[in-house]
Protein backbone atom coordinates (compact mmCIF):
# COMPACT_ATOMS: atom_id res chain seq x y z
CA UNK A 1 0.00 0.00 0.00
CA UNK A 2 1.41 3.38 -0.60
CA UNK A 3 2.34 5.20 2.56
CA UNK A 4 -0.47 8.16 2.38
CA UNK A 5 -3.49 5.52 2.43
CA UNK A 6 -4.90 4.22 5.52
CA UNK A 7 -6.05 0.63 5.12
CA UNK A 8 -9.24 -0.14 7.70
CA UNK A 9 -9.26 -4.07 8.67
CA UNK A 10 -11.93 -5.03 5.86
CA UNK A 11 -9.60 -3.70 3.68
CA UNK A 12 -11.28 -0.11 2.69
CA UNK A 13 -9.57 3.10 2.34
CA UNK A 14 -9.47 5.34 5.51
CA UNK A 15 -8.46 8.23 3.24
CA UNK A 16 -5.39 10.69 3.00
CA UNK A 17 -3.40 10.08 6.07
CA UNK A 18 -1.91 13.65 7.63
CA UNK A 19 1.05 12.33 9.89
CA UNK A 20 1.51 13.42 13.99
CA UNK A 21 4.68 15.52 12.62
CA UNK A 22 2.82 17.63 9.87
CA UNK A 23 3.64 20.62 10.63
CA UNK A 24 0.79 22.22 8.26
CA UNK A 25 1.50 25.10 5.45
CA UNK A 26 3.19 28.30 6.80
CA UNK A 27 -0.28 31.05 6.65
CA UNK A 28 2.09 33.31 4.12
CA UNK A 29 1.36 30.75 1.70
CA UNK A 30 -2.18 31.39 1.29
CA UNK A 31 -4.75 33.84 1.43
CA UNK A 32 -7.68 33.71 4.88
CA UNK A 33 -9.68 36.62 5.94
CA UNK A 34 -7.56 39.57 7.86
CA UNK A 35 -9.61 39.37 10.76
CA UNK A 36 -8.35 36.07 11.71
CA UNK A 37 -4.75 37.31 11.57
CA UNK A 38 -2.71 36.81 14.73
CA UNK A 39 -5.32 33.48 15.61
CA UNK A 40 -4.11 30.79 13.51
CA UNK A 41 -1.06 28.91 13.56
CA UNK A 42 -0.97 27.23 10.36
CA UNK A 43 -3.05 25.79 7.10
CA UNK A 44 -3.33 22.29 7.72
CA UNK A 45 -5.50 21.00 4.74
CA UNK A 46 -5.72 23.70 2.00
CA UNK A 47 -9.52 24.20 0.67
CA UNK A 48 -8.33 23.01 -2.78
CA UNK A 49 -7.08 19.92 -1.50
CA UNK A 50 -10.37 19.26 0.65
CA UNK A 51 -12.57 20.01 -2.90
CA UNK A 52 -10.10 17.46 -4.95
CA UNK A 53 -10.79 14.87 -2.33
CA UNK A 54 -14.18 15.53 -2.05
CA UNK A 55 -15.19 14.67 -5.72
CA UNK A 56 -13.71 11.93 -5.43
CA UNK A 57 -15.43 10.76 -2.20
CA UNK A 58 -18.43 11.06 -4.29
CA UNK A 59 -17.25 9.20 -6.92
CA UNK A 60 -16.79 6.20 -4.44
CA UNK A 61 -20.03 7.01 -3.69
CA UNK A 62 -21.91 6.93 -6.49
CA UNK A 63 -20.52 3.86 -7.63
CA UNK A 64 -21.64 2.21 -4.47
CA UNK A 65 -25.27 3.42 -4.49
CA UNK A 66 -26.90 1.14 -7.36
CA UNK A 67 -30.16 2.19 -7.79
CA UNK A 68 -31.04 3.64 -4.80
CA UNK A 69 -32.89 7.05 -4.12
CA UNK A 70 -30.65 8.84 -1.57
CA UNK A 71 -31.40 10.97 1.31
CA UNK A 72 -28.41 12.66 2.74
CA UNK A 73 -28.64 13.80 6.08
CA UNK A 74 -26.31 16.65 7.11
CA UNK A 75 -24.98 17.02 10.42
CA UNK A 76 -25.24 21.21 11.25
CA UNK A 77 -23.51 23.40 11.60
CA UNK A 78 -20.03 21.65 11.27
CA UNK A 79 -20.66 19.36 8.52
CA UNK A 80 -22.49 21.84 6.21
CA UNK A 81 -19.87 22.89 4.13
CA UNK A 82 -18.78 19.66 3.51
CA UNK A 83 -22.03 18.32 2.83
CA UNK A 84 -23.26 21.19 0.25
CA UNK A 85 -19.74 20.48 -1.40
CA UNK A 86 -20.12 16.84 -1.54
CA UNK A 87 -24.07 17.35 -2.20
CA UNK A 88 -22.43 19.67 -5.46
CA UNK A 89 -20.16 16.93 -6.91
CA UNK A 90 -22.78 14.16 -6.70
CA UNK A 91 -25.20 16.22 -8.66
CA UNK A 92 -22.46 16.72 -11.48
CA UNK A 93 -21.54 13.48 -11.37
CA UNK A 94 -25.24 12.86 -12.04
CA UNK A 95 -25.42 15.20 -14.51
CA UNK A 96 -22.20 13.80 -16.68
CA UNK A 97 -23.89 9.73 -16.71
CA UNK A 98 -26.30 8.34 -17.57
CA UNK A 99 -27.50 8.01 -14.02
CA UNK A 100 -30.03 9.96 -12.88
CA UNK A 101 -30.60 10.05 -9.20
CA UNK A 102 -32.71 11.53 -6.75
CA UNK A 103 -32.04 13.30 -4.10
CA UNK A 104 -33.52 14.82 -0.96
CA UNK A 105 -31.20 16.84 1.73
CA UNK A 106 -32.39 16.92 5.33
CA UNK A 107 -30.57 18.64 8.12
CA UNK A 108 -29.93 17.93 11.66
CA UNK A 109 -28.17 19.40 14.67
CA UNK A 110 -25.80 18.65 16.98
CA UNK A 111 -23.71 19.97 19.65
CA UNK A 112 -21.15 18.92 21.65
CA UNK A 113 -18.25 20.70 22.15
CA UNK A 114 -17.61 24.39 24.60
CA UNK A 115 -14.28 25.69 24.01
CA UNK A 116 -12.06 22.81 21.97
CA UNK A 117 -12.99 19.94 24.39
CA UNK A 118 -16.18 17.58 23.46
CA UNK A 119 -18.75 17.91 26.46
CA UNK A 120 -20.57 14.81 27.82
CA UNK A 121 -23.69 16.32 26.94
CA UNK A 122 -24.82 15.43 23.39
CA UNK A 123 -27.71 17.60 22.30
CA UNK A 124 -29.32 16.40 18.36
CA UNK A 125 -32.00 19.22 17.62
CA UNK A 126 -34.26 18.21 14.52
CA UNK A 127 -34.30 14.71 15.15
CA UNK A 128 -37.91 14.14 16.64
CA UNK A 129 -38.82 12.71 13.36
CA UNK A 130 -36.55 10.43 10.77
CA UNK A 131 -39.21 8.66 9.71
CA UNK A 132 -38.56 9.83 5.87
CA UNK A 133 -35.50 7.89 5.86
CA UNK A 134 -37.33 4.95 5.28
CA UNK A 135 -36.50 2.37 2.79
CA UNK A 136 -33.55 5.23 1.35
CA UNK A 137 -30.05 4.74 1.41
CA UNK A 138 -28.75 8.37 3.38
CA UNK A 139 -25.51 9.45 3.29
CA UNK A 140 -24.67 11.29 6.64
CA UNK A 141 -21.73 14.00 6.87
CA UNK A 142 -20.58 14.98 10.32
CA UNK A 143 -18.42 13.66 12.94
CA UNK A 144 -20.34 12.53 15.94
CA UNK A 145 -21.82 9.53 14.66
CA UNK A 146 -22.33 7.12 16.80
CA UNK A 147 -25.07 8.75 18.74
CA UNK A 148 -26.66 9.75 15.19
CA UNK A 149 -26.72 6.21 13.93
CA UNK A 150 -28.48 4.30 16.38
CA UNK A 151 -31.12 7.06 15.87
CA UNK A 152 -31.53 6.27 12.03
CA UNK A 153 -30.92 2.89 12.10
CA UNK A 154 -34.58 2.60 14.10
CA UNK A 155 -36.39 3.96 10.89
CA UNK A 156 -34.94 0.68 9.23
CA UNK A 157 -33.32 1.94 6.05
CA UNK A 158 -32.15 -0.01 2.55
CA UNK A 159 -28.52 1.08 3.60
CA UNK A 160 -26.77 3.75 5.79
CA UNK A 161 -23.86 4.93 4.51
CA UNK A 162 -21.90 8.00 6.71
CA UNK A 163 -19.32 10.06 4.48
CA UNK A 164 -16.69 11.78 6.94
CA UNK A 165 -14.16 14.65 5.98
CA UNK A 166 -12.11 14.03 8.80
CA UNK A 167 -11.42 11.42 10.97
CA UNK A 168 -9.28 12.20 14.00
CA UNK A 169 -6.60 9.22 15.22
CA UNK A 170 -7.92 8.16 18.22
CA UNK A 171 -8.05 4.85 19.80
CA UNK A 172 -11.71 4.21 20.30
CA UNK A 173 -13.05 6.26 17.12
CA UNK A 174 -11.85 3.21 15.17
CA UNK A 175 -14.94 0.84 16.67
CA UNK A 176 -17.06 3.66 14.63
CA UNK A 177 -15.91 4.72 11.06
CA UNK A 178 -17.57 6.68 8.54
CA UNK A 179 -17.44 4.68 5.61
CA UNK A 180 -15.79 7.27 3.13
CA UNK A 181 -13.49 9.07 4.92
CA UNK A 182 -11.68 12.47 3.24
CA UNK A 183 -8.25 12.67 5.76
CA UNK A 184 -7.82 10.57 8.36
CA UNK A 185 -5.73 13.52 10.86
CA UNK A 186 -3.87 13.52 14.18
CA UNK A 187 -6.14 14.52 17.00
CA UNK A 188 -5.55 17.99 17.11
CA UNK A 189 -8.04 20.87 17.25
CA UNK A 190 -8.88 22.34 13.65
CA UNK A 191 -11.23 25.19 12.38
CA UNK A 192 -12.60 26.26 9.48
CA UNK A 193 -14.56 24.90 6.40
CA UNK A 194 -17.33 24.91 8.59
CA UNK A 195 -15.70 23.65 11.77
CA UNK A 196 -15.42 25.98 14.68
CA UNK A 197 -14.45 27.21 17.50
CA UNK A 198 -17.19 28.61 20.02
CA UNK A 199 -18.67 29.84 16.13
CA UNK A 200 -16.14 31.55 15.05
CA UNK A 201 -13.67 30.23 12.46
CA UNK A 202 -16.58 29.10 9.74
CA UNK A 203 -15.84 31.73 7.76
CA UNK A 204 -12.46 30.31 6.58
CA UNK A 205 -11.98 28.25 3.55
CA UNK A 206 -8.75 26.28 4.65
CA UNK A 207 -8.82 23.72 7.19
CA UNK A 208 -6.20 25.69 10.16
CA UNK A 209 -4.88 25.20 13.54
CA UNK A 210 -5.58 27.54 15.85
CA UNK A 211 -3.24 29.24 18.06
CA UNK A 212 -2.85 30.28 21.43
CA UNK A 213 -3.86 33.43 21.26
CA UNK A 214 -6.43 32.21 18.75
CA UNK A 215 -7.70 30.07 21.30
CA UNK A 216 -7.83 33.27 24.15
CA UNK A 217 -9.32 35.71 22.02
CA UNK A 218 -12.25 33.43 21.47
CA UNK A 219 -13.05 31.32 24.61
CA UNK A 220 -15.61 31.55 26.61
N1 LIG B 1 -12.76 21.45 15.41
C1 LIG B 1 -14.01 21.95 15.46
N2 LIG B 1 -15.05 21.23 15.92
C2 LIG B 1 -14.81 19.98 16.32
C3 LIG B 1 -13.53 19.41 16.26
C4 LIG B 1 -12.46 20.18 15.79
O1 LIG B 1 -11.27 19.75 15.72
N3 LIG B 1 -13.64 18.12 16.72
C5 LIG B 1 -14.95 17.96 17.03
N4 LIG B 1 -15.67 19.05 16.81
MG1 LIG C 1 -18.54 23.12 16.98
Amino acid sequence: NMADVAVQPDGRSGGIVIEDDWPGYSLDLFSYPAHYSGDLDCVFIPHGVIMDRTERLARNIMDDLGDHDIVVLCVLKGGYQFCADLVDRIKALSRNSNRSIPMRVHFIRLKSYLNDRSTEDLHILGAEDLSFLAGKAIVGTGKTMKTLLKHVEAFRPKMIKVAGLLVKRVPHNWACLPDYVGFEIPNRFVVGYALDYNEYFRDLNHICVISESGKIKYKI
